[in-house]
């Protein structure tokens, strides 16, 4: 066997076992890492008790704070207990479904010049009859668009399209709004382009212009709602996360420069303990201090804690979960130009997580502050305490 031969195969045999050794040492740390991190997490010490008879609404209200949830009609109308327990504890409410242009059967926007306001009259109905403030979400985003848009819409007709958007549902809820997410999502730095924003068919279709445009044909139909520019994806010590929040930035900054009436940033904080992704409070409030210096008031829009990397045992996953909701609130309510906390979902008998972010054992999740049969949890504690624990508005 020539000595080239010789030296490749000695040479893929080194390779092979530096790989090996890679793999394992890669395995050991993640592994290590993951079971440490939930080490790390699960303190069975943690004291979640709190003081006082109070809802969350009135905990919330006493700092200044508006605390809300999310949810749709398909749940509210056949659950009178879940009405209960949202009027008990909320005093805003932002529908998960109804508003977008994609909404169920009954979806808001049919056809080109096609509107059916059956369900979303139904949301703006029932948070009158509850006196929840209403959140509109979300306008403009590149998700839950109807067949007709992408074989429809290009940039002859977009513009169009979207001024006729706005203005007809805009000017529907005009004074029944406390803000809108004006538009949803519009930043990934995985897509390239130097101001990392995400490429959609909004952008596409009517370049970089299409948020400002957004947020001045909003303002023009309803001067009164909260603008809110709304993202995810912000929250834990990693470099994506890093390069999302510089991006975010630089798109608030953008907007303010040029005078767009944009009024607060919503940060959606869909959180994962377990994640190997490292929560670092500094960064987050570091975060939340340089959107607040831009003059724009802050809102989590979509808090919770998915519980699919964490260990079967209830009593460690309630423990893990609800340590997650008081970290992260207790760093983010020192920023006091945030206005409102809302979790995507108050009961675990409805949330998105247990049908798009399933536990791999398919045990049902335990992610929100009540559990399937309206009964408080740990979570609810957590959420109590940030309210008490945190600076007054
Ligand atoms: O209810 C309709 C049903 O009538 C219809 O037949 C069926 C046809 O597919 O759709 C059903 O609607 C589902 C809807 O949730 C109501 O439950 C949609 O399929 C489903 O896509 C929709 O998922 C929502 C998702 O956004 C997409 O719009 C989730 O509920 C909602 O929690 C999730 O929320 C998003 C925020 O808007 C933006 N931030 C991320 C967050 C989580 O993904």
């Amino acid at each position: 066997m020539s000595n080239i031969l010789k030296l490749t195969r000695r040479r893929s045999l080194l390779f092979g076992l530096g790989s090996l050794a890679a793999i394992s040492a890669v395995a050991t740390s993640r592994g290590f890492s993951h079971h440490q991190q939930i080490q790390t997490l699960d303190d069975p010490e943690r004291d979640f008790t709190v003081s006082q008879e109070l809802s969350l609404k009135q905990r919330a209200a006493k700092k200044g704070l508006i605390y809300g949830t999310a949810s749709t009609k398909k749940y509210l109308a056949s659950d009178p207990a879940y009405i209960a327990a949202i009027v008990e504890n909320c005093s805003m409410f932002v529908p998960e479904w109804e508003f977008k242009w994609t909404a169920g059967d009954a979806m808001l926007r049919p056809g080109f010049d096609q509107f059916d306001f059956t369900d979303a009259d139904w949301i703006a109905n029932f948070a009158a009859t509850h006196k929840l403030l209403l959140r509109g979400h979300t306008l403009v985003w590149h998700e839950s668009l109807p067949k007709w848009f992408k074989e429809t819409v290009n940039n002859k007709n977009a513009q169009q399209l979207l001024q006729n958007h706005i203005q007809t549902v805009v000017k529907r809820y005009t004074g029944k709004i406390h803000s809108w997410d004006v538009v949803n999502e519009a930043i990934e730095p995985k897509d390239g382009r130097d101001d990392g924003l995400r490429i959609t068919p909004w952008l596409n279709s009517l370049g970089t212009n299409y948020i400002d445009l957004a947020f001045r044909l909003t303002a023009e139909y309803d001067p009164k709602a909260l603008l809110v520019y709304n993202e995810f994806g912000l929250d834990y010590d990693t470099p994506e996360a890093d390069a999302k929040r510089t991006a975010v930035l630089n798109l608030l900054t953008g907007l303010k420069a040029r005078g767009t009436p944009i009024h607060a940033f919503g940060t959606q904080a869909h959180l994962s303990p377990g994640s190997n992704r490292k929560f670092n409070p500094e960064k987050l409030r570091q975060f939340l201090r340089d959107v607040a210096s831009l003059g724009l008031k802050i809102m989590i829009t979509e808090l919770d804690v998915t519980d699919k990397n964490l260990p079967i045992d209830i009593k460690v996953r309630d423990r893990i979960v609800a340590a997650a909701y008081e970290d992260y609130l207790s760093a983010a309510l020192d920023e006091k130009a945030v206005i409102g906390v809302i979790t995507w979902g108050l009961s675990d008998k409805y949330t998105w997580l247990g049908e798009f972010q399933p536990r791999p054992d398919r045990k049902p999740v335990r992610t929100l502050p009540l559990d399937a049969q309206m009964q408080r949890k740990l979570v609810w504690n957590a959420i109590a305490r940030a309210f008490d624990n945190c600076p007054k508005r």
